[in-house]
């Protein structure tokens, strides 16, 4: 037999005898390094007289090149095997767990407070919103003053649907009149900046007495802190019937707090305003804190402000479809931030929203 075939009949064996990239390394060395067996004799060659050297040369070359494709091809599948190989000694992996947010387990528990008290929870509606929901049914015209206290993101409407774009209040004041018309049923659109629109539309399509609650997302055109967001949530309340007054209010939202916090919490009112209830009030705890006696949380004053209430206006009464001389009731709003911020001593209404799971992770 040739030499060339000798050699490769027996690096070929050896190869495929190797069982890890070390010892293949070795065959390697062994044949086609500096001084191995394939390497020897391509040097050899140039003793021989030139027409050999053309026939042996070739031959060579193409050994060479042969075993080292082949050495590779090993290589490659040795060190994939190493991969996927199981070993059954190691550690095993923790497969991570989600959980859920922190806004997500107190509006759980919110919403669970108010079911037990026979309040029924209705699904969000529209975070796109009408003029006609957010505003002029809740009794607040065009050019209202209380229309100043919700910074608004409008919707353009001299584009079409699927190229609208968000202009601010001022922007938009400053359009031109006819991109102020409205073009949809309801009047202009804008992202809702309050679930308040809730109450028309289920007035709308409900016979009262009920009492629902309404978690919802909001927006507002505000520049963000500490205690602002452009984009929270709210709880809206609304409980009408032919004799619900104040004081049912009072006890309602004194019961929720205590159940909340896990112990007695008494509820302050004060006058306040908001066009869509009459007489409008704000209601305040007892510091969840301090229990009145004044910290940091407090500001001293021994009194967190929650959010507005009040008995719901005769306007929207009537926009809901209902005659005001017969049927009456009260709505409030609840902060989900707000509350999960006291519970949870959060500084920031920021980190919410703000992507960092070191904050995240420790609910
Ligand atoms: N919608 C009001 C707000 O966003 C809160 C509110 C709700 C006030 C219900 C009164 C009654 O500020």
């Amino acid at each position: 037999m040739d030499k060339n075939e000798e050699i490769r009949n027996e690096a070929i064996k050896e190869i495929n005898n190797s069982s890890d990239p070390a010892s293949l390394e070795g065959i390697r060395i062994k044949y086609l390094g500096r001084s191995g067996k394939v390497t020897m004799i391509l040097r050899s060659l140039a003793e021989l007289p030139l027409e050999q050297k053309k026939i042996m040369g070739p031959k060579a070359q193409a050994l060479r090149a042969e075993l080292d494709s082949i050495i590779v091809e090993k290589k490659k599948k040795l060190l994939e095997k190493k991969h996927s190989a199981l070993d059954v000694t190691r550690p095993g992996k923790k497969i991570g767990l989600g959980h859920l947010h922190p806004l997500s387990i107190v509006e759980k528990e919110i919403i669970d407070i108010f079911r037990s008290m026979s309040f029924s929870v209705i699904d969000g509606g529209p975070e796109v919103e009408t003029e006609h929901y957010n505003f002029d049914a809740l009794n607040i015209p065009e050019n209202h003053p209380a229309r100043e206290m919700h910074d608004t993101f409008w919707l353009s409407q001299n584009l079409t649907n699927n190229k609208r774009q968000m202009t601010n209040d001022k922007e938009f004041r400053k359009g031109d009149i006819s991109s102020r018309q409205s073009s949809v049923v309801g009047g202009r659109l804008l992202l809702r900046t309050h679930t308040s629109p809730m109450q028309i539309r289920y007035m709308e399509s409900h016979k009262p007495p009920f009492q629902i609650i309404v978690p919802g997302r909001v927006f507002r055109y505000e520049a963000t802190d500490a205690s602002h967001e452009i984009n929270f949530n709210q709880i809206e309340c609304l409980m009408v019937g032919k004799d619900v007054n104040l004081s049912n209010f009072k006890f309602i939202i004194e019961e929720f707090f205590s159940r909340l916090f896990k112990k007695s919490i008494t509820v302050r009112l004060r006058p306040s305003y908001f066009p869509f209830v009459e007489p409008g009030l704000e209601y305040l705890i007892q510091c969840v804190k301090c229990g009145g006696k004044g910290c940091n949380i407090c500001k001293n004053s021994g009194w967190l402000e929650v959010m507005g209430a009040g008995m719901v206006h005769p306007n929207v009464l009537r926009a809901g479809g209902y005659d005001p001389r017969e049927y009456q009731g009260f709505a409030f709003g609840v902060g989900p931030e707000r509350i999960a911020m006291l519970k949870y001593n959060i500084p920031d209404i920021r980190m919410f929203y703000g992507g960092d799971l070191r904050f995240i992770n420790q609910f």
